[in-house]
C-alpha cells in the first residue's frame, strides 16, 4: 500500500478529483463526491503506460487480424440470446442491471440451468444469498437442469477469482457486483472503488480464461446503475432489465453491446415457475385495453420489434400548490414537455390538475414516439370522454411532439402500422395522418372541437 493517498470519487459518474468540492466537475451533480482510499498502488491498472520497462508494440493492419471466433453459447432463452446478439460470447462481460425483485437472479439461474443441460461448465457465484436460498429458487424453475448448477456463496473477491481460476467454467454468474468485496480496499462494498475493482479483476480472469461472465448489478430508483457508471465502460454488454416487482411483465434490452445491436429487446412474464418469454405481448395488451376515457393504445417499438401497449392517464383537480405529476413507464421530463405542448397548442391546460400517466403492464417506453399517446390519453382524461375509434376497437397512435405543436415522424412507421393492422385496431393516428397535435385532438375527441380552441372551460379538472 505504497500510494495510500485518498481521492474523491463521484458516486454518480465515477469522476476522480484530488480534493472535495460541492459539485462534481465531471457530471455537475451536487454532493456526490465521496472520499475513497486509493489503497492499491497504481489503482486498478490505470497509468500502466508509465510503468518502467514498457516498450511499444508493432501495429497490425486490420486485414491481417485473424477474424474473431464467432462461437456463441446459447442461454436456451431465445429472447435473451436475441438481446445479446445471438448468445454469450466466450470471455465477455455482460452486466445485467435491474431493480431489486425484477428477476435478475431468476433469469441468470435459468440461463445457467439451460447451459448445464447443454453440457456446459457453469458456476453461480452468489454474494447475496445462501446456497439453500438459491436452491429454493432453482427448484421452482422449469428450465434445463437447475439443480445441476455448481454454486458458491462468497463475498470475498480474491476467493471468487481463485475459484474461477481453479474451476474454469465456460459461463459464470456473479450475483451481484455490488455485494462482492475486495479486502484490500478500505471502503464498503458497493462503493465506486469497490465495484470498479471487482469488475476489473473479474474481467481479467474472464478475458484470460475465456469465461463468459454475467455480472448482476442493482440499479437505483432513477434507473442508474447504483454507484458507478464506470462499469458500463468496462463491460462488453449492458442489459437493462425493466419492470416492477408487483407486475408480471418485464423487458430486457441492450443499452450497450460490443457484439451485437442495441436494437433488440425481449418481453418476459414472471410466473410461478420462472420467467416465460412473451411472444404475443401485443395481443394481450390490446385485449386488456379499457377504451375508457384516458386510455389509448401506443404502437411502440421494443428494439426492432413493434409492440402495442396501452397508455393510461388520469387527471384530477389538485389541492396542492404544486400539482402532482406521476409517471410509470415514461420519463417525467417527457410528460412535462407533453403537458406544455398540450397547454400551448390545444388549450388543454392542466396547471391546477394532478396528472398521472401509466404504461400498462410495467412496460417502459423510452422513445419520443410515445409523446402523442401520452398527449391523447391526457386530453381524453381531462375531458372525461373516450377517444373515438372504430366501434368496439381501441384507438391506436404513435408520433413525436415538436415544441411548436407539430407531429413528427418517428422510425419504423410501417412496422408500427402493420402491427396495428394485425390486431385489427381500426384507427391509427400518426404523423402522416395528422400534421399537428391540435388536428389529432380534434380528430379523436370530436364533438368537442369548439372546446379544443376555447380552452375547455366546461372541463371540471381544468379550472384556472
Ligand atoms: P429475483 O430473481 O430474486 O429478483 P432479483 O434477483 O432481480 O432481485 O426474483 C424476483 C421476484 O420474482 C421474487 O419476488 C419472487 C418472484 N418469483 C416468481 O414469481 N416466480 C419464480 O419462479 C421465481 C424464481 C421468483
Ligand atoms: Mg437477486
Amino acid at each position: 500500500m505504497a500510494n495510500a493517498k485518498s481521492v474523491h470519487v463521484c458516486t454518480a459518474c465515477g469522476y476522480e478529483a484530488p480534493r472535495w468540492s460541492g459539485q462534481c466537475p465531471g457530471c455537475g451533480e451536487w454532493n456526490t463526491l465521496a472520499e475513497e482510499l486509493r489503497a492499491r498502488a497504481g489503482g486498478s491498472g490505470r497509468g500502466a503506460g508509465q510503468r518502467a520497462g514498457a516498450s511499444g508494440v508493432t501495429p497490425v493492419a486490420l486485414g491481417s487480424v485473424a477474424a474473431a471466433d464467432h462461437t456463441r453459447l446459447s442461454t436456451g432463452i431465445g429472447e435473451l440470446d436475441n438481446v445479446l446478439g445471438g448468445g454469450l460470447v466466450p470471455g465477455s462481460l455482460v452486466l445485467i442491471g435491474g431493480s431489486p425483485g425484477v428477476g435478475k437472479s431468476t433469469l441468470t439461474t435459468m440461463a445457467l440451468a439451460n447451459l448445464v443441460a447443454a453440457g456446459r461448465r457453469t458456476l453461480y457465484v452468489s454474494a447475496e444469498e445462501s446456497p439453500a436460498q438459491i436452491r429454493l429458487r432453482a427448484q421452482r424453475l422449469s428450465a434445463g437442469q437447475p439443480l445441476g448448477i455448481p454454486v458458491i456463496a462468497e463475498t470475498d473477491l480474491a476467493t471468487v477469482v481463485a475459484t474461477l481460476e481453479r474451476e474454469r467454467p465456460e459461463v459464470c454468474v456473479v450475483d451481484s457486483v455490488q455485494t462482492l468485496h475486495c479486502a484490500e480496499l478500505a471502503s464498503a462494498s458497493g462503493s465506486v472503488a469497490q465495484v470498479r475493482e471487482v469488475a476489473t479483476e473479474i474481467m481479467q480472469v474472464a478475458k484470460t480464461r475465456r469465461i463468459a461472465v454475467l455480472l448482476v448489478g442493482h440499479v437505483t430508483k432513477e434507473g442508474a446503475l447504483a454507484g458507478p457508471r464506470v462499469l458500463e465502460h468496462l463491460v462488453d454488454c449492458v442489459l437493462q432489465f425493466d419492470g416492477e416487482r408487483e407486475r408480471s411483465y418485464r423487458t430486457v434490452r441492450a443499452v450497450k453491446n460490443r457484439f451485437g445491436s442495441t436494437n433488440e429487446a425481449g418481453v418476459f412474464e414472471m410466473r410461478d415457475d420462472g420467467l416465460v418469454e412473451v411472444l404475443d405481448a401485443s395481443a394481450r395488451f390490446v385485449a386488456e385495453a379499457t377504451r375508457a376515457p384516458g386510455s389509448v393504445v401506443l404502437c411502440a417499438m421494443e428494439g426492432s420489434r413493434p409492440l402495442l401497449v396501452e397508455v393510461q392517464a388520469l387527471v384530477s383537480p389538485s389541492e396542492l400548490e404544486q400539482p402532482r405529476r406521476v409517471v410509470a413507464g415514461i420519463g417525467r421530463n417527457r410528460l412535462a414537455l407533453v403537458l406544455a405542448v398540450l397547454a400551448r397548442h390545444t388549450g388543454v391546460g392542466l396547471g391546477n390538475a394532478d396528472v398521472f400517466v401509466n404504461v400498462v403492464g410495467g412496460v417502459r417506453v423510452d422513445e419520443p414516439g410515445a409523446d402523442l399517446a401520452v398527449a391523447l390519453a391526457v386530453a381524453s382524461a381531462a375531458r372525461g370522454r373516450p377517444l373515438q375509434s372504430a366501434p368496439g376497437r381501441p384507438l391506436a397512435c404513435f408520433g413525436e411532439l415538436g415544441l411548436t405543436g407539430e407531429l413528427r415522424t418517428v422510425g419504423h412507421s410501417d412496422r408500427r402500422l402493420a402491427e396495428a393492422a394485425k390486431f385489427e385496431l381500426g384507427e391509427v393516428v400518426h404523423p402522416s395522418r395528422c400534421r399537428t397535435l391540435r388536428d389529432a385532438v380534434r380528430a379523436t375527441l370530436a364533438g368537442d372541437a369548439a372546446g379544443a380552441d376555447a380552452g375547455l372551460p366546461s372541463d371540471p379538472a381544468v379550472r384556472s
